[in-house]
């Protein structure tokens, strides 16, 4: 698949948005792939391709009809090679298996290239180590994990047909990433699947955040007014839209410091008092136990606790405290209890929502509507669900019905349903033609439960005409004599509902040869 357009959204600048999950080094408007269309692309510096072993993960049908991932290790020595395409494996598992991508992964096939780096691991305080793509961190803080080299990594990128998207992944135990031309994850079993999973849904969907702080809202999950969101289709109560869920941000910090004992973390906000509920959302790294760290608003700790499974590993906990924010200030403060882990422990972000009440705000985790997103700069748009989507919320490892819908339609866009098309001799002179589809709907390798279906019609020489008694099937006899036949092949699923532009129904005229 050589002439994919991925379009990614925001602006083409360097380095941009604090998001709090994600960074993005946008490095313009396209993707990797559309190499023929991009001059920024085609000026490349003219550097040789790092030797590159590939091997297969998940691999559904051939480079050319497929969406090719590859994963390109960096800080892995020739040492930690076994290493790498384990963590790749584990990585692309993690999101076809059971969630994230498994509906669409008879497009997709994974691969993994292995090349050797010097040293192990990323760079960190901005400085990369000697490895192939240079991924380093900006200081310590479990963040961004920035690329130094890549002229390297889009050469490695090129030199291949496996590679529609390159995801860098780094040799490294905890949370960091970037997405953009190239996605950035690591090999922390907990956060890299996160990141994957997130940053692939920007660059494969061409969506932005749905978390509150971000920068760039735009695609099918975002709406700047109630009126225009592009998910009405969704909706699961339309006659009751648009009514947007009650809700508001009265504060939003992102701290990124490191703690100590001696004074606590704090700062005040303002509520109106109008809410019903409220909920705390507090980003962390560095902790051991729930004794290292005490988190209070006016006072009253909020129960804080860690999550075992997470260790020292960054982490975002959401704490919903069921009563209302009084009206006037209110202070949050955040103390470090533990001596041991100055000069370690960090507190990454936080923000605290308010929430109407049962009338007002809907709390269904699939209830499709019009939920406010509150940007870094606190302007308001709109996202289809409350906490289901995981371009929202880090640890789920779903879309909503809109982003599934525009997954479909961006993964297919540039494909063929048709694989292969054979014609052989027929009885009396006719040709057999056989053709191998997409292996969707009763061509699926697993036991799929959703609905979904091929409807196939043929054409003979005549386009006009249907050669009725061939519908649906993968194969038609064309009687002899005849020079050219059309076949349509039409897919529905029902994650799709709305296809504006026509991706489900592909046509073609074949010659008989
Ligand atoms: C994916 O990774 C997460 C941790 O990020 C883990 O909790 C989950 O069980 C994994 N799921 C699969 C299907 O591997
Ligand atoms: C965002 O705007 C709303 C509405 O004006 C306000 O109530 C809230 O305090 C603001 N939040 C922040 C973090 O500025
Ligand atoms: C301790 O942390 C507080 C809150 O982040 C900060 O204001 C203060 O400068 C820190 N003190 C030292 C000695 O680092
Ligand atoms: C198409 O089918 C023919 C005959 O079965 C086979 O030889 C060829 O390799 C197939 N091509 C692809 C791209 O699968
Ligand atoms: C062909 O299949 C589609 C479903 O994919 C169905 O709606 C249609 O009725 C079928 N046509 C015939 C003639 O069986
Ligand atoms: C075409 O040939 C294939 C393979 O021999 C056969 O399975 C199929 O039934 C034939 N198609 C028709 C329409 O006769």
């Amino acid at each position: 698949m050589n002439t994919f357009k991925s379009l990614l959204v925001g602006a083409a600048t360097a380095r941009v948005a604090l998001g709090q999950y994600c960074e993005h080094q946008w490095e313009g408007k396209f993707a990797n792939h559309d190499v023929d269309g991009v001059p920024y692309l085609q000026a490349r510096q003219n550097v040789p391709p790092p030797p590159l072993e590939i091997q297969p993960l998940i691999v559904s049908g051939p480079t050319s009809n497929r969406v090719n991932f590859l994963f390109l290790g960096d800080g892995y020595t020739e040492d930690e090679k076994d290493k790498f395409f384990a963590d790749a494996l584990y990585l692309a598992n993690n999101v076809t298996d059971g969630q994230t991508f498994v509906d669409v992964v008879p497009l997709m096939n994974f691969w993994a290239g292995f090349s050797p780096s010097a040293e192990s691991g990323v760079g960190t305080y901005g400085t990369p180590r000697d490895t192939v793509y240079g991924l380093y961190r900006d200081g310590t803080e479990l963040r961004g994990l920035y690329y130094d080299k890549p002229e390297v990594a889009r050469a490695a990128c090129q030199s291949t047909d496996t590679c529609d998207y390159p995801i860098l992944l780094g040799n490294d135990p905890f949370y960091g990433g970037l997405g953009g031309t190239f996605t950035v994850t690591t090999a922390s079993p907990n956060s890299g699947p996160a990141v994957l999973r997130h940053e692939l849904g920007h660059s494969i969907i061409g969506v932005g955040e749905e978390y509150d702080g971000g920068e760039v809202y735009e695609g099918v999950n975002a709406a700047r007014s109630p009126a225009t969101a592009p998910w009405k289709q969704w909706y699961t109560d339309a006659s009751a839209e648009p009514k947007v869920e009650r809700s508001n941000m009265p504060i939003q910090a992102y701290p990124w410091t490191l703690l100590n004992v001696t004074s606590a973390w704090s700062q005040s906000f303002a509520s109106a008092g109008t809410y019903a509920t409220h909920l705390l959302q507090v980003s962390v790294s560095g902790m051991t136990a729930t004794a290292d760290l005490r988190v209070d608003i006016d006072g009253r700790d909020v129960g804080w606790r860690i999550n075992p499974a997470v260790g020292v590993d960054r982490f975002i906990y959401n704490i919903k405290i069921d009563e209302p924010l009084a009206p006037g200030q209110h202070v949050i403060t955040v103390t470090l209890l533990n001596e041991e882990l100055e000069g370690t422990a960090q507190l990454c972000n936080l923000e605290v929502l308010e929430y109407g009440g049962e009338e007002e705000f809907n709390f269904d985790p699939t209830y499709h509507g019009l939920y406010p997103t509150f940007s870094s700069s606190n302007r308001t748009t709109y996202r289809p669900t409350n906490d289901l989507c995981l371009m929202r919320s880090t640890y789920t490892g779903n879309f909503c019905s809109a982003c599934i819908e525009g997954l479909w339609l961006s993964l297919l866009g540039p494909l063929s349903f048709v694989d292969n098309v054979t014609q052989t001799t027929g009885p009396d002179g006719a040709t057999n033609v056989t053709l191998e589809l997409l292996p969707l709907a009763q061509f699926r390798q697993v036991p799929y439960p959703r609905a979904e279906g091929y409807e196939i019609l043929w054409y003979g020489a005549d386009d006009g005409v249907v050669l009725a008694e061939w519908t649906n099937s993968t194969s038609a006899l064309i009687a002899a004599g005849t020079e050219e036949f059309g076949v349509e092949v039409r897919f529905w699923t029902e994650q799709v509902r709305v296809d504006e532009d026509g991706v489900l129904v592909q046509k073609a005229r074949y010659t008989v040869v």
